[in-house]
Formats: C-alpha cells, sequence, structure tokens
C-alpha cells in the first residue's frame, strides 16, 4: 500500500464537522497515477443530510473528472478530541458509501481494494470491495463499462 495513504485519510479527518456526533472520519482515494484525493465528513444540524467523508472525497474525484482512476481507498476515524480523532476500532464504510465506492470502481474496472484503520493507525484491514459489497449492483448493470 502506498504508505502515505492512511496518513492523508488521517489529516484529513481533522478537518471534520462533526459537532453533532463527535466522530471524525477522513477518506483518501489513491488514482492510477500515484496522487491523492482526500475527504471528510461533513456533518449538518439536521443531522440526517450529513455527508461521509468517502461521499466527499469521490464527488471530489468526480468533480475533477477522474472516477476511472480509483485504485485504493484509505479510511479513517474516531471520537473528536481537541480536533483530532483518538481510538483503536478500525473504521469501515458505511452501506451507503460502499454503493457510491461500486459506482466509481466498477467504472474504473477494478475491485477496490479498501483499507480500513483506527485513528492511531494500530489495526489496518485491508479489504476488497467485492467482499464489502457481495452482489453488488452497478454501473455495469447498466451497459456503462465495456466488455473485454
Ligand atoms: N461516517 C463517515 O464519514 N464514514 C463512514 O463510513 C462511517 C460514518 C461519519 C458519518 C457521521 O458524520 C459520523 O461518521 C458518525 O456516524
Amino acid at each position: 500500500m502506498n504508505p502515505s495513504l492512511l496518513d492523508a485519510a488521517k489529516a484529513a479527518a481533522s478537518n471534520a464537522h462533526a459537532p453533532y456526533s463527535g466522530f471524525g472520519v477522513g477518506a483518501a482515494l489513491l488514482l492510477d497515477d500515484g496522487s491523492i484525493v482526500t475527504g471528510c465528513n461533513f456533518e449538518n444540524a439536521s443531522y440526517g443530510l450529513s455527508l461521509c467523508a468517502e461521499a466527499v472525497a469521490l464527488a471530489t474525484l468526480n468533480a475533477q473528472g477522474k472516477l476511472r482512476q480509483l485504485r485504493e481507498v484509505g479510511i479513517v476515524g474516531g471520537a473528536l478530541k481537541d480536533g483530532a480523532i483518538g481510538g483503536k476500532a478500525p473504521v469501515r464504510p458505511c452501506g451507503r458509501c460502499r454503493q457510491i465506492l461500486n459506482e466509481a470502481a466498477q467504472l474504473a474496472r477494478t475491485d477496490l481494494i479498501v483499507h480500513c484503520a483506527s485513528a492511531d493507525l494500530s489495526v489496518v484491514e485491508k479489504h476488497r470491495l467485492s467482499d464489502l459489497l457481495p452482489f453488488s449492483f452497478g454501473p455495469q448493470d447498466l451497459g456503462l463499462v465495456q466488455d473485454d
């Protein structure tokens, strides 16, 4: 894994706007050219409109026209204290984010690698998106991904 991917995710988490949950999350997307795009959670006073870190990062990737360059994702999160996240439990993407990740992963024609880490980076899990979201529905089903 690109060693800086989780560092980038953790740095992004420090910018989380999460005053309601007190839980900061950072997501870092590794592209095929080695560059990294990040996002952090962006909560809302109406609670239900909150955006997850992964969704923010992927929307940024889309805005850059680079969905098809996605290769790996790093996710780091934990309870916020004095603007920094802490904790020893890895954060795994929520169901909605798995589906959003699947959109880019299928367009990028990759079984996405998803690194899920604890805030202190002591625990790092490596998953495939196909394990996190089996039997998925995506752009492939709508004819948007060309076969070889
Ligand atoms: N959160 C994420 O940003 N990504 C996830 O995959 C899990 C949850 C955020 C949403 C909310 O702002 C906070 O974590 C607590 O649920």
